[in-house]
């Protein structure tokens, strides 16, 4: 046995993300998303599943936060549906959209539970859509303004603001490969989009300073670090061309590098910036969040679009498929302690795991528990990684479970459980498995396995 510690003040959390999470899509006045359209194409969601009710936690929300401070969660990431908001994307500001936010937190407040809102985790107005989307620079007025009314309405009760979620995913999933909404196939559209989630995310910081509040504002990542598939030179450089792509287009930029030579040369792909556009992505940022599920090894390969392709691990996989590789957490820590260190004129850029799980077809068995064994192991070894890299001193500050409940695993449906908690979603039953104790346990200084 091993016994693990954590800086007194880590922050323990858990993620959720409100079209996954919130149901309640007609009402209190929300508008229309892109996953509402999204998931009502044939075929583009497993079983044509959507959000529509999802885990009720529109209604359920305080019943939903009693169970974190059971647990001992410290702070609830949670984003803002932007239609509930502004339910065209732009125009009318929806107050009861911001009530329900208000009355989210003040419900965490009761148990002293930090609010950690993400401005955007992929629920786009569908008419925002309509005029391009991510692909459009329109889209950066749409943002600015949103963001804004965010910070004003509810920067009171917010304790740590995160701008975007995954821009990889938003970019690449829905305007590349199209899996995710809106569901686009298109290079140059992927790459502009990319562009414009970096520009906004400096938008809403600098609109967030101008409005003086206090509370940290960084953004989540989900990076690539990988290895290559063999040893040969070509594999090498493969990983070169992965980090590039899908890692470095989104950190260098907001670290005021610009973008990637292998990518505007070698691949020849350029980005729609205008002057004074790399200023205002790079706007010191008070932390870095990352999301971490598993790692593959790269392979070159020439046919494939930018030179690399992602091979199978010889390690074990979740129901996703994804290999369970905590060693490969612990690299990306290391590398991004290392990256970002001095940027802004500051020693180190807090980190936080602002995601981090694993999905198992969970049952409730006949003792009316969730005996999620998997999940537990999968926990240790990822837990036993962050305290291993905070001894080393990297800043790691805090660790966010993916997710609180299951819920809509975006194109794969309700049939990917990656809850602590779970879900009946005839009855709407929470009910927390084998693992929220096992967190509860960790999180009061029992971490011993
Ligand atoms: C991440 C997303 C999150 C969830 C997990 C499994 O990419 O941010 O919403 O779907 O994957």
């Amino acid at each position: 046995m091993e016994k693990y510690t954590f800086p007194g003040d880590f922050v323990w959390g858990s993620a959720t993300a409100s079209y996954q999470v919130e149901g309640a899509i007609r009402e209190g006045g929300r508008g229309e998303s892109i996953w509402d359209t999204f998931a009502r194409k044939p075929g583009a969601v497993y079983a044509g599943e959507n959000g529509d009710v999802a885990c009720d936690h529109y209604h359920r929300y305080a019943e939903d936060i009693a169970l974190m401070a059971e647990i001992g969660l410290k702070s609830y990431r949670f984003s803002i549906a932007w239609p509930r908001i502004i339910p065209d994307g732009t125009g009318k500001v929806n107050p009861e959209g911001i009530a329900f936010y208000r009355k989210l937190c003040e419900e965490l407040r009761k148990y002293n539970i930090a609010a950690c809102a993400t401005l955007y985790h992929w629920d786009l107005p569908q008419p925002l859509e309509d005029a391009g989307g991510w692909a459009d620079r329109s889209i950066l007025s749409a943002f600015e303004t949103y963001a804004k009314v965010c910070f004003q309405e509810l920067g009171d009760m917010v304790d740590t603001w995160i701008t975007i979620n995954e821009p990889y995913c938003i970019a690449y999933h829905g305007y590349l490969r199209g899996f995710h909404a809106p569901g686009h196939r298109d290079t140059n559209k992927a790459l502009a989009a990319v562009h414009h989630l970096n520009m906004a995310h400096g938008i809403a910081v600098r609109e967030y300073r101008k409005l003086g509040l206090q509370a940290p504002i960084g953004i989540t990542w989900n990076l690539v670090t990988p290895r290559p598939a063999t040893a040969s030179a070509a594999d090498a450089k493969a990983v070169t061309y992965a980090m590039a792509f899908d890692t470095d287009v989104f950190t260098l930029p907001c670290l005021g590098r610009g973008y990637p030579e292998l990518v505007t040369k070698d691949l020849q792909y350029s980005f729609p910036v205008k002057d004074g556009d790399f200023e205002a992505i790079a706007q010191p940022i008070d932390f870095i969040g990352i999301n971490y599920y598993a790692e593959s090894p790269v392979a070159a390969d020439d046919s494939a679009p930018h030179k690399f392709t992602y091979k199978p691990s010889w390690h074990e996989v979740t129901a996703m498929g994804w290999p369970i590789v905590p060693g490969g957490l612990e690299r990306q820590l290391i590398w991004l302690a290392d990256l970002t260190k001095g940027a802004f004129g500051k020693a180190e850029i807090p980190i936080y795991i602002t995601e981090n799980g694993c999905a198992y077809n969970d049952e409730v068995s006949a003792d009316g528990k969730v005996h999620d064994r998997k999940r537990i192991e999968y926990l240790q070894q990822h837990l036993a990684v962050c305290a291993n890299v905070i001894q080393k001193g990297i800043p790691l500050k805090g660790y966010y479970v993916w997710s609180l409940l299951d819920n809509f695993e975006w194109s794969y449906g309700y049939t990917k459980r990656f809850g602590i908690i779970h879900v009946d979603y005839k009855t709407q039953k929470r009910t927390p498995k084998d693992s929220a104790y096992f967190l509860r346990d960790v999180i009061a200084g029992f971490a011993e396995w």
